[in-house]
């Protein structure tokens, strides 16, 4: 099936109760890892690219590599998402290119650093809601600033220094019209989230679990989701790594904020983390090997494990077969027809 939008696949999700993880990618062993993964679990999936991801891979390979997934994996519900849009530009040439889901991050400015007034927000994400709608395609927004960076995007702050103001989540989404949410509850983007393991104190459930009864019908994006496992670090540093200790969001927290409306759920940090320790344990025990091959089918596979993992964890296993997709010009003809209202 052809690449579906990511409303689509998040509306499904909600009816039914379940999360989507939102794994990213810049090369086509990450595509592989998340579609064989896919595949194995019966999941519907978002693979995301940030500008970063975008420059690494140059928007033509991404694309054809895309496509080339949507045909060996016919049966997958698949969406191409920009991971955290910097300005109404970037979210304009990934549509052009075939994205069918963008993020317009309002909540920095095009520096992709300084945190923003909640106009220019609101100007921005609608505009691009405008846009975007129009061809059939997903908006995310985001409101509240995450905290650290990624991919050189991020205002480096901590996860709680800009937590999302539930009054002013209300009135964005009516402002914008936008299809998805990703709100600010104490997640940060890498490694390096907590010092120590958080607790329903440490992330802001409560004020999620406010955020969803205050706008049940808007799908809440959690970005910053990566658990970073201890296992996964211990086999970097087992093999010459240098990470320092470090806590991540714990699944079971991720899991109770898909039971308040938390439907897309970012992971990138987790299959980095996979991917550098299975390349380090090859390195370090055949040193005579220079095929890349001898270690970035390791990589792949190692990356694809947690995937299954999290796509079971998060719900979304099982559920590839259940809905026909809707193509984007329905979409764009059903957002003429009733533009999304709170
Ligand atoms: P992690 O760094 O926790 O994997 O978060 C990724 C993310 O939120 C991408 O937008």
């Amino acid at each position: 099936m052809p690449l579906v939008s990511m409303r689509q696949l998040l509306d499904e999700a909600s009816a039914k109760g379940y999360g989507v993880g939102a794994f990213n990618v810049n090369n086509m062993e990450q595509i592989q890892a998340i579609m064989e993964a896919a595949r194995e679990t019966r999941s519907p999936v978002i693979v995301q690219a940030s500008r970063g991801a975008r420059a690494y891979s140059q928007d033509r390979f991404l694309y054809h590599l895309m496509l080339a997934a949507t045909e060996i994996y016919p049966e997958i519900p698949t969406v191409l998402h920009l991971d955290h849009g910097n300005s109404v530009e970037t979210c304009k040439s990934a549509i052009e290119m075939g994205f069918t889901s963008v993020m317009m991050d309002g909540s920095l400015m095009p520096d992709g650093k300084t945190p923003s007034s909640f106009e220019y927000n609101v100007e921005a994400t609608r505009t691009v809601v405008e846009m975007a709608h129009a061809k059939g395609v997903t908006v995310e927004g985001e409101i509240g600033c995450l905290g650290g960076i990624e991919d050189g995007h991020g205002a480096g702050l901590d996860g709680l220094s800009h937590l999302t103001d539930p009054d002013q989540a209300v009135e964005f989404v009516k402002l914008t019209g936008l299809d998805a949410l990703a709100i600010a509850i104490g997640t940060s983007h890498g490694a390096y989230k907590f010092t120590k393991k958080p607790t329903g104190e440490t992330l802001k459930m409560e004020r999620l679990m406010e955020i969803h009864r205050r706008l049940p019908n808007v799908h809440l994006v959690m970005h910053g989701s990566s658990s970073v496992p201890q296992d996964l670090q211990d086999i970097i540093n087992q093999y010459g790594g240098k990470l320092k200790p470090t806590w991540g969001v714990p699944v079971e927290e991720i899991q109770l904020g898909i039971r308040n409306g938390v439907r897309k759920v970012n992971v990138d940090t987790d299959n980095r983390l996979a991917i550098t320790g299975a390349i380090r344990k090859v390195f370090s025990e055949k040193p005579e090997e220079f095929d890349p091959r001898s270690y970035l089918k390791p990589a792949r596979e190692a990356m694809k494990k947690v995937v299954a993992l999290r796509m079971t964890q998060f719900g979304q296993a099982g559920h590839a077969g259940d809905y026909a997709p809707i193509s984007l010009t329905q979409m764009a003809e059903r957002y003429a027809a009733e533009p999304v209202t709170v």
